[in-house]
């Protein structure tokens, strides 16, 4: 008989037709987001779930779950699983590193170009008709080339937007993280170690791409955006809950920071009402990884994990390999 799995979300239908191949596959085409107790019912027989980043996998669904014995997300970011908790159930968790590296650099990148150039705030003015004539300063935005680029989180992503900034638009990268990276890859990045504070205080352009954790909450709130020069820009590419939105926007409208680019937001898809008041704010529904080829690698990657733990015991990129049997 074969497995049955749960995929939580709408998916690519050539990856059903690969999932139908190796399992009994219940899936949701119509992309209902389920509520938790939803979920859990709807898990009930299954030993695998494709899951994205919108389903929680914790403590409480686990036990409700007995059968279920790998989480296949399709996401990098995971703060949607309680690792411990699925560990100490002996579930399987997988992400999909690597496969959605350069896109997701590229967003950044394509954000805090935006964001410096006041290119959404620009639209909307012709959009609304506005735009009657030059003007020496109209929408008069920040230099992203030869300026310096400030990055908190340096794991993959973080690399790949030092890369283009040193290499690509001259500029002079420094970065923030837990653990520093050792010489050879700081100069493959171009980017030099600081403290936290001096990132904040040196960064013309700011770009978080650390990962959710409680510790990560809040990294920057009212207190290091007023660290923060008043013609930089805060790019949030990472996830909601790392920066507070509300002080954010108040940084905003007091010109604190001149202008913020985010695709990640607390309480997402809900935005703080402030932010969308704010006009030098480029708000994008969390895309940063969305192109079609990336999505579909990511997507892949999930249901061959999925394949590779519950037909060959083998998954491809597990959190928690302590729980794969020898
Ligand atoms: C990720 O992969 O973590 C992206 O944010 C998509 O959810």
């Amino acid at each position: 008989m074969k497995p049955s799995i749960l995929v939580a979300r709408a998916v690519f239908p050539q990856i059903l037709t690969l999932l139908e191949q190796h399992f009994d596959v219940t899936s949701n085409q119509d992309d209902v987001v389920w509520s938790p107790a939803q979920l859990i019912a709807q898990l009930q027989g299954k030993q695998g779930a494709f899951t994205t980043g919108s389903q929680r996998i914790d403590a409480e669904l686990l036990k409700a779950c007995p059968d279920l014995k790998i989480c296949a997300n399709m996401a990098v970011g995971y703060n949607n699983f309680d690792l411990d908790a699925m560990t100490a159930a002996g579930v399987l968790a997988t992400n999909t590193p690597d496969v959605l590296t350069e896109t997701t650099a590229d967003f950044g990148f394509a954000l805090m170009m935006a964001t410096a150039r006041r290119m959404a705030e620009s639209e909307h003015f012709l959009r609304a008709g506005l735009w009657n004539s030059w003007r020496y300063d109209m929408f008069a935005g920040s230099d992203v080339h030869g300026s310096t680029l400030g990055i908190l989180g340096m794991g993959r992503i973080g690399q790949a937007i030092a890369k283009r900034g040193a290499h690509g638009f001259g500029m002079k990268v420094i970065y923030h993280n837990r653990s520093r990276l050792d010489a050879a890859l700081e100069a493959a990045c171009g980017a030099a170690y600081v403290s936290k504070s001096d990132l904040l205080q040196q960064a013309d352009h700011l770009i978080l791409v650390l990962p959710y954790s409680p510790e990560a909450h809040h990294a920057i709130g009212a207190a290091e955006l007023a660290q923060m020069k008043p013609t930089a820009t805060l790019i949030n590419i990472a996830r909601g809950g790392i920066v507070d939105d509300a002080a954010l926007a108040a940084a905003l409208k007091q010109g604190t920071i001149a202008a913020a680019g985010l695709d990640v937001y607390e309480g997402e898809p809900k935005v703080h009402p402030d932010l969308l008041t704010v006009p030098n704010v480029v708000l994008t529904p969390h895309i940063a990884s969305a192109t079609m080829p990336t999505r579909m690698a990511m997507a892949q990657l999930a249901a061959d994990n999925l394949i590779g733990y519950l037909v060959h015991g083998k998954p491809l990129t597990p959190l928690n390999p302590q729980v794969v049997k020898a």
